[in-house]
């Protein structure tokens, strides 16, 4: 059985006096896909002395502004338990009891019932989607490894890329008191904070017996390592550049999706006029803004102007900066005026509701949805987000093992199941991204991961800035709670000045 003694309600943080992410520069590595965010490396900025055993930076969070500017409501404590948390509890247990003999012929996986004792395994993962999906996780290791407890130590964060768990996690990790494996972003999150800092084992044995060099896509396996070894196994690829929408909506009103930010914009006026929310957000915790922006930038900047922007190539104080603030001020006529008291995980049931006609939010938006029975191109549609066709804004959610894990072996079959073809078969379905491994059955997978996949192999990939690919942890967090402040004042002259100053500290900029 699942033990759920560890559920996400367990912990109610705020956010001010919590760990700031980690504060250590990548040292050395060569990620083809980040290539462009070498700067970082080059930049030679004084964390970047750190050596090899040396802790993750634990800072603590400023008191500025931007962590009590926009909520009044006090967002944690409620982030702490979504609308969906009946779903934990009852597909957590009831999943692993029902599940069947081991299939040896259609799995790599190998039944064990000597593995013992409990696995821990902490996430953010307490949203509708999110939950189903690390259940399904959760019950192909109960079909392998009957014999092992996991417990689930899964944190709401109230913030979509994780954070209040993340800073949970960091203190536990300062403390040597890992779980046995946890939720990380694939590239500079798990580098820079927990590999290059000595506080994971690498996992290039891992990686050999399991086959994985050959089905797990070359710049994935280049995210995931560093000083030629492997850190983390990916569970998935998402994609932050969607722009969702009801179709019952667009219908009615007699709109399409849009393709430019000029479209997007009419797209808004007509919604607006049949007195609905045109886009719905969420800033209760500072996150969904600075997701929003990613995509306004991305789609103003183009793919190089982006990866510019983690290297120094592009100034944060450049006009089309400006621009993309100035397109993100707009954006704010079009919002639910009570967006600084919704969480993020809360918009897309808005848009389930027809409360608001559009959101845009990474393809856990998809994983949600279907687990509120929204389904793709019945109930909602989707495009890249405007001004990025062709372009994949990608990140991917992976685990690793911690060194110091109490249950190693326990541990390792969880990496193993994670980084299985019927593991990401399970897991991926319901998260709403798309399999890391090339070799998926496609026929398990919607509509719109269908056209993921594709997309995946055509389009220019670039990393994600809020979810960890781009760059190291403490700017991302710098970078989210700057636009948390344009959310609750959108300046954007303060903004840009603070967007600059934000590139400085993490050293890339001068
Ligand atoms: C992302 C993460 C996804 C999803 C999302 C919203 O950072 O990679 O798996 O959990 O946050 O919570």
């Amino acid at each position: 059985m699942v033990d759920l003694s560890h559920p996400a309600s367990r912990t109610r943080l705020t956010r001010r006096g919590l760990l700031r992410a980690g504060a250590v520069t990548l040292a050395a590595s060569a990620l083809p896909l980040l290539a462009a965010c070498s700067g970082q490396q080059a930049a030679g900025s004084p964390t970047t002395a750190a050596a090899p055993a040396q802790a993750p930076a634990a800072t603590q969070a400023p008191a500025a502004a931007p962590t009590t500017a926009p909520a009044p409501t006090a967002a944690p404590t409620t982030a702490a338990a979504p609308t969906t948390a009946a779903a934990p509890t009852t597909a957590a247990a009831a999943a692993p009891t029902t599940a069947a003999a081991p299939a040896a012929s259609t799995s790599s996986l190998v039944a064990d019932s000597n593995v013992k004792g409990k696995l821990e395994i902490f996430s953010w993962w307490t949203n509708g989607g999110e939950v189903e999906a690390l259940n399904a996780s959760y019950s192909v290791y109960k079909k392998y490894f009957s014999n092992v407890q996991i417990v689930n130590a899964a944190i709401g964060g109230g913030t979509g890329a994780g954070g209040n768990a993340k800073a949970v996690l960091k203190t536990r990790m300062l403390a040597h008191d890992p779980p046995e494996s946890f939720q990380v972003h694939l590239g500079h999150e798990l580098i820079d904070t927990w590999a290059t800092t000595g506080y994971m084992e690498p996992l290039d044995d891992l990686y050999k017996s399991e086959g994985w060099t050959d089905v797990f896509p070359k710049q994935l396996l280049d995210i995931a390592s560093w000083s030629g070894h492997l850190w983390s196994v990916p569970w998935n690829i998402h994609r932050a550049n969607i722009l969702w929408y009801n179709v019952k909506i667009f219908k009615d009103v007699g709109v399409e999706a849009p393709k430019t930010f000029d479209d997007f914009f009419s797209v808004c006026e007509k919604i607006k006029a049949k007195g609905i929310t045109p886009l719905a957000l969420g800033e209760a915790a500072p996150f969904h803004t600075a997701h929003m922006f990613e995509t306004v930038l991305l789609g103003t900047l183009g793919p190089d102007g982006w990866k510019g922007l983690f290297t120094g190539a592009t100034s944060w104080g450049d006009p089309k900066v400006t621009q993309a603030l100035n397109t993100l001020k707009k954006y704010f006529d079009y919002v639910n005026s009570d967006y600084l008291s919704v969480q993020a995980g809360d918009t897309a049931t808005l848009v389930v509701q027809g409360k608001a006609a559009m959101v845009i939010n990474g393809d856990w938006n998809n994983g949600q949805f279907k687990s509120e029975n929204f389904l793709a191109n019945t109930g909602f549609g989707w495009a890249p987000t405007p001004g990025t066709t062709g372009v994949y804004d990608a990140l991917a959610d992976s685990f690793g093992l911690p060194k110091g894990a109490k249950n190693r072996d326990a541990a390792m079959d969880w990496l193993k199941v994670g980084g299985s073809k019927e593991g990401q078969d399970a897991f991926n379905p319901l998260k709403g991204s798309i399999p890391a491994r090339t070799d998926a059955d496609k026929s398990k997978y919607d509509a719109y991961q269908q056209w993921g996949m594709g997309e995946w192999t055509q389009d220019t990939i670039v990393p994600s800035f809020v979810h960890g690919f781009a760059a190291k942890e403490s700017w991302t967090t710098d970078y989210v709670n700057t636009m948390n402040a344009f959310a609750a004042k959108k300046d954007v002259a303060a903004t840009q000045k603070a967007l600059q100053q934000n590139c400085q500290d993490a050293g890339v900029c001068k």
